[in-house]
């Protein structure tokens, strides 16, 4: 949700900073801005529209200045307009800033101020937080910031300037993602870390209730009562060649086909003879792996339908009782939450306002947590402390592939783990498992060689109305994320149900123009999700089944059929999801959408 980018040293700052808003479009792109300081005053530029708008606008002016700050915006409060898009500057020009995140009580802050005369100029929560600070700026930037911090309520990350400190900007966190480098003599602020890959690699994350002071020399960083700490650096494993789109038309195609590596990196290091050992990772005795008598498993989204495929994994394996929940609910069920629980909050980006909440309670009741994150550092990960990363590099698609499969790898693992230390799994078996899991990413790249016959069946079906997805078991959840990934992406309406729940009401919707996506591997449910699938064909429904290889009998029910290799029953999901993946990707294509950056979503939600 907005993406923030701040610079000070000897280059060019629009240059900088309008790479690194790019970087950190994902996060929102509905109008940019830049603002600089340039003969000791503030001057800015901004736009509604993409970054590029910005940047062509940037060259258009010979907008320059000596160093700044930018913004890309996901609109919470106020309409898209030029108006209201990030910088914002106080009204007597002392102050400019930019926000992301939410000021709750802006609205006070706003009437309060204005009955002292000043005037307000935009829609936004983020114009109270400036104003405040023109308010009370007497040329001591850490003071004014330190009374901001204790006026201001919500979630915040600010990169600030003062018309009259030419030399230095300001960073100031509580609940939203930020993050400082500084190489040489230049100094850099983010949201992200990926857009600081390309100047240095170590990194400070910011806390909450923390503040920074960013120069030329270095960075300090403070309290939120203004008094100066020490903060360690943290080393980023990834590069940036890895934030690179090479020759795929888009990152979400480029991710896609990552797949396989990604699996095979995130077996790597956990697996040996055919045997899983996180200890690593993971200090856990079997005594207390045996104490936690409820899992629950908390996230968003596609990490949510992660966490779904993982729960049935585990209970194949073990003996386990197991809530799989949606973070935002999670926070407010009345359901008992304790020392007895593992509390598991899986986060591609490590940064969900609602999943970050989520920990936050469990952890306040005794409850054991556990992280499963891409982002190592990122807030979720520094608060809760035990996690393991998936190491699927930077994911730039907003809709989530590559982290997808290696959530699911990760967490397939810890259930081995676990029903080990637990006694419930014999040798036999785990090494079966872990073989055929070991054999998941050559299938991976078999089932992307058949990208053309997936692009071709996507094309015949762009136009419909929408889609039903239906499976059965495990061939349920990947149906939910087929669902989400075309919605995402296309703006089809599709929905996902259980093949047996359709005929209690959604079939009512089923006609020719609302094909069947039928997940249908060989095993015991075939006959069941066939008949099923008779019912759809019945309503004049067009199927499109994901099938097993082998399966000629399929071929009387569906014209359109992508096969998958065969493979363990519960390893299907890993199987089912990329012909997903492609076929929202093409039917998107298609359709003209924009695949990478689509409407109204933002890849990592910071706000709840
Ligand atoms: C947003 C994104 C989804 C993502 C979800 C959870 O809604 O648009 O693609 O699955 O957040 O993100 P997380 O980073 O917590 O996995």
């Amino acid at each position: 949700m907005c993406g923030i980018m701040g610079y000070i040293g000897d280059s060019e700052p629009t240059k900088i900073i309008l790479e690194g808003l790019a970087k950190h479009e994902y996060r929102g792109y509905d109008s940019a801005g830049i603002a600089v300081i340039k003969d000791g005053a503030i001057q800015e530029i901004r736009t509604t529209g993409r970054v590029c708008q910005l940047a062509e606008k940037v060259k258009e002016t010979g907008f320059t200045g000596e160093f700044g700050i930018g913004h890309t915006r996901w609109a919470t409060h106020g309409g898209v307009t030029e108006n209201n898009a990030h910088p914002h500057i106080s009204s007597d020009d002392k102050v400019v800033l930019v926000h992301n995140g939410i000021i709750e009580n802006a609205r006070e802050i706003r009437a309060e101020l204005e009955a002292k005369g000043i005037k307000f100029h935009t829609e936004t929560d983020t114009e109270s937080a400036v104003q405040y600070l023109g308010y009370v700026y007497d040329g001591d930037p850490k003071g004014a910031i330190v009374k901001l911090t204790k006026r201001i309520r919500g979630a915040f990350a600010l990169v600030i300037m003062f018309y009259d400190k030419n030399e230095e900007f300001w960073v100031v966190r509580k609940g939203s993602p930020l993050v400082v480098g500084h190489a040489g003599h230049e100094g850099f602020c983010a949201s992200d870390p990926t857009a600081l890959l390309e100047y240095t690699r170590d990194v400070w994350f910011m806390d909450d209730d923390e503040m920074a002071q960013i120069t030329r020399e270095g960075c300090k960083f403070f309290d939120f009562n203004g008094v100066e700490h020490e903060k360690k650096t943290m080393h980023l494993d990834w590069d940036s060649a890895m934030t690179s789109r090479g020759e795929y038309a888009h990152f979400m195609l480029k991710e896609i086909h990552e797949q396989p590596d990604v699996m095979t990196h995130t077996l790597l290091g956990r697996v040996a003879n055919n045997e899983v050992d996180l200890s690593r990772e993971l200090d856990w005795t079997p005594e207390q792996v045996k104490g936690w008598k409820k899992i629950h498993f908390v996230a968003c989204g596609t990490s949510h339908y992660a966490t779904m495929i993982a729960a049935r994994i585990m209970e194949t394996l073990g003996n386990f009782e197991i809530r799989t929940e949606v973070a935002s609910e999670y926070r407010y069920m009345n359901i008992p939450i304790g020392p007895d629980t593992l509390a598991i909050f899986v986060s591609q980006s490590g940064e969900t306002a609602d999943t970050l909440h989520a920990a936050r309670l469990a952890m306040s009741k005794g409850a054991k947590c556990l992280v499963i994150t891409n982002v190592r550092g990122s807030t979720i990960h520094r608060e809760v402390g035990d996690a393991l990363v998936t190491p699927a590099g930077p994911e730039i698609g907003v809709a989530a592939t590559k982290t997808f499969t290696a959530q699911i790898t990760i967490l397939t693992l810890l259930g081995l783990y676990m029903a080990k230390l637990r006694g419930e799994l014999l040798p036999e078996p785990e090494k079966n498992l872990v073989g055929a899991l070991m054999d998941i990413p050559a299938k991976l790249s078999r089932i992307l060689d058949q990208e053309k016959v997936i692009e071709q069946i996507a094309r015949n079906f762009a136009d419909a109305r929408g889609f039903f997805f239906i499976g059965r078991g495990l061939a349920y959840p990947p149906a939910l994320e087929g669902a989400l990934k075309l919605k995402e992406i296309s703006y089809l309406h599709a929905e996902a149900y259980p093949a047996g729940e359709m005929k209690h009401g959604p079939i009512a919707l089923l006609d020719k123009e609302l094909p069947v996506v039928a997940l249908v591997p060989k095993g015991f449910l075939w006959e069941k999700t066939i008949s099923n699938i008779e019912e759809s064909m019945a309503r004049k429904s067009p199927i499109i089944a994901i099938a097993t290889e082998g399966d000629e009998e399929i071929k009387h029910y569906s014209e359109n059929v992508i096969y998958t290799p065969a493979t363990e029953p519960e390893l299907f999901p890993f199987i089912a999801v990329i012909p997903l993946q492609l076929f929202a990707y093409y039917v998107a294509r298609q359709r003209g959408c924009d695949i990478d950056m689509p409407r109204n979503l933002a890849k990592s939600v910071t706000v709840e």
